[in-house]
């Protein structure tokens, strides 16, 4: 490809917006890489699929105070006290907050959430058949990828005339934004008798064969999360018997298995990079970047790594699975911009913002997102 002076010159101009002015106005369309984005995954995500009915039992206070109070200053249903990483990418492409697909009336016309607390890498009958109990949420990465397809149906972006037309639209030109998804599969198979090695290559296998499902429906820009630390999570430390440790202060044994998925999934979807030349699939290198928050706390202004700032009992980590963040004994702490765990199984929105900078502006993304953006902008 033979890239003319008009381009560069155009594309600089383009950076120049973009990285210097990212929400102004006048920055008009130039600021607009993406006119559309889809986002899946699990919590880390989810923007509202879920309340309290529907999401995971010990955090099925989500719809109460006082979620969301940073930011919106009410519950949005999003498990955090404010924006989720997802939230500050949108900000970052100058888009509205991506609407969460079960809300049937909002506008979805720059796209849509499908991220669902609680869901799956593998199918919800595999943790039936091996009598995983813990999981009760009937929603994996399959059954989002369906929802896409009815979405598009929706849209009237489906059938051979109608989707040649919307292909462009609603998917060549698209960013696909594959939150963390697998960490759950490990969670519900905790101390059971599925071996590690089960989940790993099976979870990584489905995330694999949902990347390329997008792929073969046209999908050009993919950023696919890998797993942070879970063993660092409270809800975690609390558990584990406290000899299980790294070199982190977190759960080794949780840890090594999420350590491991990761260099699975890289190594697999480095192998689908090369089937699908034409498509840019970025790997968010979510460990290295948690890890990387992690061992800086204090540069970023974290001054609790490891406690809950919401959450009821008087231990180390106040957490306690019964009465969780926003249960009626519950309380959150004042400071919540100086803690990275927010609930006990999330993240706060501080720490949602540096990770998403990290990503968005960094070195964490592999390639980089900058060379996702300017790839895009340079193909128009
Ligand atoms: C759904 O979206 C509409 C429009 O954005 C909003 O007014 C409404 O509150 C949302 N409903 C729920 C349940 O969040
Ligand atoms: C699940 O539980 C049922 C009933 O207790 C038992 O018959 C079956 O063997 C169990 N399956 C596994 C995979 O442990």
């Amino acid at each position: 490809m033979t890239i003319s002076f008009a381009q560069i010159i155009l594309f600089t101009i383009t950076a120049i917006l973009i990285f210097s002015t990212p929400s102004t106005a006048q920055a008009g369309i130039l600021s607009h890489p993406f006119k559309k984005v889809y986002a899946f995954g699990d919590a880390e995500t989810d923007t509202g699929n879920t309340r309290s009915a529907t999401g995971p039992t010990i955090f099925r206070f989500v719809s109460n105070h006082p979620y969301g109070q940073s930011f919106f200053g009410r519950p949005t249903n999003r498990y955090s006290d404010g924006r989720l990483m997802i939230d500050f990418l949108a900000e970052a492409l100058s888009l509205p907050y991506l609407p969460p697909y079960r809300n049937k009336t909002a506008d979805k016309s720059h796209g849509v959430n499908f991220a669902y607390a609680g869901s799956t890498a593998l199918t919800h009958s595999f943790f039936l058949s091996n009598n995983l109990t813990l999981n009760i949420i009937p929603v994996s990465l399959q059954t989002q990828l369906s929802w896409f397809n009815e979405f598009l149906e929706k849209e009237r972006c489906s059938g051979s005339p109608a989707l040649f037309r919307c292909k462009a639209e609603y998917i060549n030109d698209a960013l696909f934004w594959v939150g963390e998804m697998g960490a759950n599969d490990y969670a519900y198979s905790y101390r059971s008798s599925v071996p590690a090695e089960t989940i790993q290559e099976l979870a990584t296998t489905r995330v694999i064969e949902f990347v390329q499902a997008l792929l073969n429906k046209g999908a050009k820009y993919i950023l696919v999360q890998g797993l942070h630390p879970t063993g660092c999570l409270t809800l975690s430390l609390a558990t584990a018997p406290s000899d299980d440790r790294d070199k982190m202060g977190c759960v080794a044994s949780v840890n090594n298995k999420i350590y491991t998925h990761n260099t699975i999934l890289q190594s697999k979807l480095n192998n689908l990079q090369i089937k699908f030349p034409q498509a840019i699939i970025v790997y968010a290198n979510y460990w290295n970047a948690f890890y990387h928050v992690f061992e800086n706390s204090d540069e970023y202004g974290f001054n609790e790594k490891f406690k809950a700032c919401c959450g009821s009992g008087c231990g180390t980590y106040k957490f306690d699975a019964l009465f969780a963040c926003g249960s009626p004994p519950s309380t959150a702490c004042n400071n919540p911009f100086e803690y990275l765990n927010w609930d006990g199984g999330h993240l706060t929105e501080a720490t949602y913002k540096v990770l998403a900078d990290l990503f968005i502006n960094g070195a964490y993304c592999e390639p980089t997102f900058s060379f996702l953006l300017s790839n895009k902008m340079q193909s128009g």
